[in-house]
């Protein structure tokens, strides 16, 4: 029996979890486990990292590219940043990407190469928060750390029909997933509660039949598991606008430049654009195109950030002569290796309808 104060709940999980986790290429099952396998904390921390703001499903690609490029934290912390801004391109939130090459170059120079095995430890690292510092202390050491992320939240709001919003309720939620960590199998524990949520739990139709939790699970005594967590009414996402220019050469180069390190999408690679304005009349361009020629209007690419949606105006031109704008000519056939993030590939196939291959 696990040392918990709830053990009929934690046991509940934890067989559910060995029956029924989720194979991740950075996971130790619990079979592997029981045969003395341990988990490689840069595997665990890597992919934490990643899977923050982002779908497994889409984060193991990008994991698995790491691991090959990089095999080892000091791999990594050797790494020229913009080939790890290149590697990360396409998952978002470029932050983390910046952050990382720091956190493991910290490791790299300050631990020998080996991750602090303790959550204060962990947090003490650049670009390592809350989160970050409870998964991998939990789950790459075994540390009963309270791992909080929003299946968690889902789960634990349901379990207890937590009726305050978030967020505003995270730290009772904290509290309720602190008390329910064993202190054998914290990391097992941590994965199950995110497997349940993204499995089970979902936001809508969770599948309650199945949960090892339906018997003490207070949402669904009162038949409405789907209205939690009760979140605080949103803000509608302002709007921003702007335009990017694709000029294509005789060549088949296209024009890019690198954004300026801080600030949003810092460091990544763009096709030009102007500033992003909160203003929506009138102010979309040719004018503010990169040099003068025959610039036509390609139409307009939407994406949706956190704090505000943007609408890119697309112009493309066709050039004889490459000429020097503050940035590189790079061929539209091999943009796959350029710092692209999903922004500037929709604006390029908005110009470029075949610049990136599907799939
Ligand atoms: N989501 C974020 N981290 C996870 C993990 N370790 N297991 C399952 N889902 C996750």
């Amino acid at each position: 029996m696990p040392a918990s104060p709830h053990p009929s709940l934690t046991a509940a999980l934890l067989a559910w979890y060995d029956r029924h986790h989720r194979e991740l290429p950075w996971r130790v099952s619990p079979r592997q486990r029981a045969e003395g396998i341990k988990a490689d904390p840069y595997h665990i921390w890597l992919s934490e990292v990643m899977l923050q703001q982002t779908t497994v499903q889409a984060v193991k690609p990008y994991f698995l590219k790491f691991l090959s490029l990089w095999p080892t934290v000091n791999d990594l912390a050797a790494a020229p940043v913009d080939d790890v801004m290149a590697a990360w391109a396409g998952l978002g939130y470029y932050a983390r990407a910046r952050n990382l090459k720091k956190c493991a170059e910290a490791v790299a120079a300050d631990h020998a190469g080996v991750f602090p095995d303790t959550e204060d430890g962990l947090r003490a690292l650049p670009g390592i928060g809350d989160y970050t510092s409870a998964a991998v202390a939990a789950i790459a050491f075994d540390r009963p750390a309270a791992v909080m992320d929003g299946n968690v939240e889902r789960v634990i709001s349901r379990l207890y029909a937590i009726s305050d919003p978030l967020p505003g309720s995270k730290p009772a939620m904290k509290a309720k997933v602190k008390a329910l960590t064993p202190t054998e199998r914290p990391g097992d524990f941590a994965q199950a509660m995110m497997d349940l949520g993204a499995t089970i739990c979902t936001p809508k139709r969770p599948v309650c039949a199945l949960c090892p939790f339906n018997g003490d699970c207070l949402a669904l005594k009162h038949h409405d598991p789907q209205n939690f967590p009760v979140k605080a009414a949103k803000k509608e996402k302002p709007v921003r606008q702007g335009a990017a220019f694709v000029a294509v050469s005789a060549d088949g180069n296209i024009l890019l430049r690198r954004r300026i390190d801080s600030g949003l999408l810092g460091g990544m690679t763009e096709v030009p654009t102007t500033a992003w304005t909160a203003r929506l009349d009138g102010g979309i361009s040719r004018d503010d195109a990169p040099f003068t020629a025959d610039w036509q209007m390609a139409g307009v690419v939407t994406h949706v950030f956190t704090h505000f949606e943007l609408r890119l105006t697309v112009f493309r031109t066709r050039v004889e002569t490459e000429k020097e704008a503050g940035g590189w000519w790079h061929a539209v056939t091999d943009l796959e290796t350029q710092a692209l993030p999903t922004v500037m590939k929709k604006a390029i196939t908005q110009a470029i309808p075949l610049a990136f291959a599907p799939g």
